[in-house]
């Protein structure tokens, strides 16, 4: 058996017993469910691949499982943003500070001046990088992002669920009312019905736990191509999205996580979450049971789990 066999066998067998020791979370958790396509999910699913840029490695769990990216496109589209306009146009209509306030929370918006959203890794924030996205129609917006995360994660085939967007589309009271807010402040322009389709499309771009580790492996090594390894943007570009993933990337329990995991990390509430461990693993997780603040209660556990084994926390 050669080294790398060797390594790969070391890294299923750990995570085989990780997964083990974890699933039982799940019952202490809910799958999202205001988004009504969410609730669909077998709260019992549990996956989990990391990508070290030769081999993929699987624990058991299903692997095969897609579910939508959800907040962790927040992390691409920003990216996307700020290789079509440049740190200073992004960051005039978004912030760079950790809010301690929920994902979809509206209150600071209210309350700072100017009102410009804290960070994008809030849907406030995420909506006003959006709206940044370059392209003629929203068809060509989304064709743009979906070929960003196709390039990253090396997947081709990979698009949107279009029932996941309708729904969320259909019961977006919330975010509408945070695009209008931004409208009528000047920090978005143009149509908010649009906005919407974009952002709930980009939402519900359908992955499986292998494509996130592939694009965390991406971002871990400076945003080059997970398989070709040719650069895909600047690394300054992937420097800055790793540092949001790190102040905001689990919201309003992004303290607890660096401490206890020190990963930069990005979650979503289909369940998914994606780890860029600098220079040496992507992580890819899935695991829809969720805490109350939103995140995959079996993803924090694993990720902490392998941050200890592996010694990954960057700090
Ligand atoms: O905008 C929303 O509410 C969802 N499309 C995404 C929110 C989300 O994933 C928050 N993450 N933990």
């Amino acid at each position: 058996m050669s080294e790398d066999q060797q390594l790969l066998c070391k890294y299923e067998e750990d995570l085989r017993k990780m997964v083990s020791e974890t699933k039982e979370l799940t019952k202490f958790g809910q799958v999202a469910d205001y988004i009504p396509a969410l609730a669909e999910a077998d709260p019992d699913d549990v996956a989990v691949a990391i990508y070290d840029g030769r081999n993929t490695c699987f624990s058991e769990g299903n692997d095969e499982q897609l579910f939508t990216l959800q907040s962790i496109s927040k992390v691409l589209t920003l990216a996307l943003a700020l290789i079509d306009h440049g740190e200073e146009t992004v960051f005039a209509k978004v912030g760079m500070e950790p809010t301690g306030d929920p994902f979809n929370s509206i209150s600071k918006l209210e309350t700072q001046v100017p009102s410009k959203p804290l960070n994008p890794m809030i849907n406030a924030g995420a909506l006003a990088v959006t709206a940044l996205i370059k392209g003629g129609s929203v068809d060509e917006k989304l064709t743009r992002i979906l070929e960003f995360v196709r390039l990253l994660s090396g997947n081709s085939a990979l698009t949107y669920n279009d029932k996941v967007a309708r729904s969320e589309w259909e019961s977006a009271d919330l975010n509408r009312s945070l695009a209008y807010f931004l409208r009528q402040h000047g920090i978005i322009e143009g149509d908010v019905e649009k906005l919407l389709e974009l952002y709930t499309k980009q939402c519900a771009i359908e992955v499986t736990c292998r494509d996130l580790a592939k694009i965390g492996y991406s971002l871990a090594y400076d945003g080059i191509h997970p398989d070709t390894k040719e650069p895909i943007m600047e690394r300054d570009i992937a420097r800055l999205v790793k540092t949001f993933m790190v102040t905001c990337g689990m919201y309003n329990a992004s303290g607890e996580f660096a401490i206890r995991v020190g990963i930069p990390a990005k979650s979503g509430v289909s369940g998914g979450i994606i780890g860029a461990v600098p220079y040496r693993l992507g992580i890819g997780i899935y695991s829809p049971s969720l805490d109350d603040k939103g995140n995959s209660l079996v993803g924090m556990k694993l990720l902490e789990k392998l941050s200890k084994k592996y010694q990954l926390s960057i700090f």
